[in-house]
């Protein structure tokens, strides 16, 4: 496995390789990620990961300075999960001095997460499209945990005409319901017993939308049961799969989408409905 830390290493790697898929990382890596490169082996191309704790995604109450790090232990599992190339980059190349480019998607990235963590989407948009243009992946996988990111994404892939494909994962879970992330490593035990009622609650608020109960009751009805678990909601809704605007009966595509606070964590979920 070839580790590039700057440009030149980067490109001199990236030549000998050809057509790559490429999975973007914050590091602090878990089953989720692991997922998203056993993806992209599986089209047979090599696969190139990135680890860069992007700073400019992260609010100023957001935990930048205490996201997990664990460089050597991300390392190791690339290696054994059959990376071929692994992208360091540092703060200085991939924000250098006079760089006056940020990239706004509107659409997908104004609601939810958007509203919630002003700036984030920009910050998100910007490094993945400067990630697109260091490595040239053909594909790039993403993980559905996620999902508001995907569409933010593919949105900004499809405007300026990138070639690139974005490729969806399903969410990594464990065993109760909960949707893998690095952030998990800060629940405590008896957060991390709770956690799962988000998806519970989700899972039980979708099938009773397919059943035909009201939409705005059963939404109602889940923030109230995970509000009763300790996990503040901020926001449990019914939403276009595409464009993230919130629908008020089930049309398709729909998706469930859900972020709540449990202690210092913030929980993203969200599963396909209908
Ligand atoms: O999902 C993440 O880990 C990050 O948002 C990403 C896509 C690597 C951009 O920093």
């Amino acid at each position: 496995m070839i580790i590039a830390r700057t440009l030149n290493e980067l490109h001199a790697a990236r030549e000998a390789l050809g057509p790559l898929g490429l999975v973007p990382t914050m590091g602090a890596l878990h089953e989720g990620h692991l997922a998203l490169v056993a993806a992209a082996l599986a089209a047979g191309r090599p696969v190139a990961a990135s680890i860069f704790v992007n700073p400019t995604q992260f609010g100023p109450k957001d935990d930048f300075k205490q996201y997990p790090r664990d460089e050597a232990g991300d390392l190791a599992k690339l290696e054994g999960a059959g990376c071929a190339l692994v992208w360091l980059p540092s703060v200085e190349v991939m924000y250098p001095p006079h760089g006056a480019t940020q990239i706004q998607v509107n659409g997908p990235a104004v609601h939810w997460e958007g509203a919630s963590r002003p700036g984030h989407f920009a910050g998100v948009a910007t490094v993945v499209a400067k990630l697109f243009g260091q490595v040239r992946p053909i594909a790039a996988y993403f993980g559905e945990k996620d999902w508001q990111q995907i569409q933010v994404v593919s949105r900004m892939v499809a405007d300026l005409h990138l070639p690139v494909r974005i490729v969806p994962v399903p969410t990594v879970r464990e065993h109760n319901g909960l949707a893998m992330s690095s952030r998990n490593a800060y629940l405590t035990a008896n957060e991390h017993n709770a956690a799962p009622m988000l998806h519970a609650a989700l899972t039980r608020a979708a099938s009773n939308i397919v059943a035909g109960l009201e939409v705005a009751k059963t939404l109602h009805q889940a923030r109230h049961e995970v509000a009763q678990a300790g996990i503040v909601p901020d926001y449990i809704a019914l939403v276009h799969a595409e464009t993230l605007e919130p629908i008020a009966t089930l049309t398709h595509p729909a998706r469930l989408i859900a972020a709540a606070k449990l202690g210092h964590v913030r929980l993203l979920d969200n599963i396909p409905i209908g």
